[in-house]
């Protein structure tokens, strides 16, 4: 059974996303531990009680320094013995000394298709900004390992959307949300938890294991 901790700010939708897919069978051999946010006011924290998940607010504020709150976020994730960590939504930049101790077992969904509008400043609302900005026909949304870049590590799955004529921020967002992260999502984590992704040079390969007896 693979222990998940997941890590957010904000509303949560993919954390629902993910509670559900476990609840409907989607996701197998999978459970969600506890839900872990740097911000006390998300309504993440309030979908994890609502389905009895742990939820635990860990804010920089509470913190002197960077350092201790990198330390203590540490501690806290580790205390859950997870076997993988899901940034779902989660805005704070995960510590290097984290990265090494959890080496591809830190999964990240990202909501546009990666190498385009990522890195550092491109989140929630900016990806979409940019989007529109740059006039691109076609977004969607990444889901990758978290190496020590910003968006850079191994690619797991990625599922287009269409840009429409009219839309806003919003729109685009809402709609890379329903086609392709609350699908992505849950669809990778159920790959890892059946053993069927690997990471190979920096890339990763899918179900190799059904592939090679087929
Ligand atoms: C999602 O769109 C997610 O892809 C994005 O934040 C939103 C969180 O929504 N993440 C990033 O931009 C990370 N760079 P949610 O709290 O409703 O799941």
């Amino acid at each position: 059974m693979l222990k998940i901790v997941v890590c957010v700010s904000g509303g949560g939708t993919n954390l629902q996303a993910v509670i559900d897919a476990i609840s409907n069978g989607s996701i197998t051999n999978a459970r969600i531990e506890a839900v872990i946010s740097n911000n006390p006011g998300a309504y993440a924290l309030q979908r994890a009680k609502d389905h009895g998940i742990a939820g635990i607010c860990i804010s920089p504020k509470q913190f002197e320094n960077r350092e201790c709150f990198n330390e203590a976020l540490l501690k806290q994730v580790s205390s859950y013995q997870p076997d993988l960590i899901v940034l779902a939504g989660f805005l704070v930049v995960i510590p290097e000394i984290m990265i090494r101790e959890y080496r591809n077992r830190i999964i990240n969904i990202h909501p546009s298709l990666i190498p385009s509008f990522c890195g550092t400043g491109y989140y929630g609302l900016r990806v979409h900004e940019g989007v529109l900005k740059r006039g691109v026909k076609v977004t969607g949304a990444t889901v990758h390992f978290v190496d020590e870049g910003t968006d850079t590590g191994p690619i797991i799955l990625q599922k287009p959307v269409m840009v429409e004529e009219g839309d806003t921020p919003e729109i685009l967002q809402r709609r890379v949300m329903e086609q392709a992260e609350w699908n992505i999502l849950p669809q990778a984590i159920n790959l890892i938890a059946n053993g069927k992704v690997t990471v190979t040079e920096g890339r990763t390969v899918i179900g190799r294991k059904e592939n090679k007896e087929v």
